[in-house]
């Protein structure tokens, strides 16, 4: 059994990963912690009832280690990297929910986070929690960046694509639509009900904090830099996102069926990746870790749309999938 921790367990994240961690057969939790919450999570989460109900406990870093094999850091960004440090300094090992080890340039953190980064020098040597491409680094891993949720649905259809230079790396377009829990438990105006409920809103354009991630990874897989338009958008529905990419090909003649067969080949032996011929919604990953992707050529465009459940495959699954590598169990194990 491996013994693990879960900091900020009163937010949404850290929900989903509960529930996903109840299945895992290698897994007991043995610590929960929240800044104020005292009761017991059941009563903050009462969809859990009857099947955990340890206490929330305001826990110090080194409590916390003599707890657990592994944390997973539900936590918003730099509040993580301040905490994490001493974690691995008493051997454990830690997934890193928020944005504070993806980025790999601790300027380029500031400027989009707004504060210096705690742990700077960790920056650019910890894996990025994305098995499909990162397997090999996570495996022997005791830090892993899990990515973020938009950035999931950019890097996963557009890599293959970049990598076989069947686009080109200029002018890609990323038009996105997320549900309201990507915003977290915290309430902010703009995910009030009455502001989101029958609307559609466009948000942060070109400013979203996930815009550096994305370019990043997409940079490295087409091996030149390369800046995306990246434009969110908040939709009325609790959870999932949609990600249509627009895209130059990078040659005439380029057909669906060409880009179809390189996505396939690509994520063969993926067990959550699946590319689809049907044009995929949200509903049909929604409380899974996978992702489906399909793609079509557009007038003069190559076009990929990608859905996830941004608390699953873009959270809370994704980093149970890092868990089981960096512990050897199945990677599969406990996810749907
Ligand atoms: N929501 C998503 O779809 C999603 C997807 C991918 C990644 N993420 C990332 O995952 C992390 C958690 O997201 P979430 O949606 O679960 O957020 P959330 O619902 O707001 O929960 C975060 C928890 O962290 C604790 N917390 C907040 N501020 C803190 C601080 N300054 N110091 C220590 N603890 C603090 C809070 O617990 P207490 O107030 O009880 O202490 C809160 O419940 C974030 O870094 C987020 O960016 C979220």
């Amino acid at each position: 059994m491996t013994k693990v921790a879960i900091l900020g367990a009163t937010g949404y994240t850290a929900l989903e990963l509960i529930k996903i961690l109840l299945r895992h057969p290698g897994v007991e939790m043995t610590a929960l912690t929240s800044r104020e919450e005292t009761a017991p999570v059941d009563q903050v989460h009462p969809s859990l009832i009857g099947r955990i109900s340890l206490p929330m406990e305001n826990l110090s870093a080194k409590e916390v280690a003599s707890r657990a094999e592994c944390v997973f850091s539900c936590l918003p960004h730099a509040a993580s990297a301040a905490v994490i440090p001493e974690l691995l300094e008493n051997g454990v090992k830690v997934v890193d929910f928020s944005a504070d080890y993806r980025l790999h340039s601790p300027e380029v953190f500031k400027k989009w986070y707004e504060v210096e980064h705690p742990d700077a020098n960790r920056l650019g040597k910890v894996p990025y929690g994305m098995p499909e491409l990162f397997r090999k680094s996570i495996i022997s891993a005791n830090l892993v960046a899990n990515p973020g949720c938009y950035p999931t649905t950019a890097i996963l259809p557009l890599t293959p694509l970049l990598r076989e230079k069947l686009i080109e790396s200029r002018d890609v377009i990323l038009d996105s639509k997320s549900g309201v829990s990507g915003g977290g438990r915290k309430p902010k105006l703009n995910y009030h009900y009455p502001e989101c409920n029958e609307n559609i809103t466009t948000y942060n354009v070109g400013k979203h904090r996930h815009l550096p991630e994305i370019n990043q990874y997409l940079s490295m897989a087409a091996g030149t830099s390369l800046e995306v338009i990246f434009t969110p958008h908040l939709t009325p529905m609790d959870r999932g996102i949609l990600t249509a990419a627009y895209a130059k090909p990078a040659r005439t003649n380029i057909t669906q069926s060409e880009i179809l067969d390189v996505l396939r080949n690509f994520y063969q032996n993926e067990p959550f990746v699946q590319i689809v011929e049907h044009l995929p919604g949200t509903k049909e990953v929604a409380f899974t870790n996978r992702c489906h992707i399909t793609a079509r050529v557009v007038g003069e465009r190559i076009m990929t749309i990608s859905v996830i459940d941004n608390l699953i495959k873009g959270a809370s699954g994704s980093a149970v999938q890092n868990f089981n590598l960096m512990f050897g169990y199945e990677e599969t194990l406990a996810l749907l």
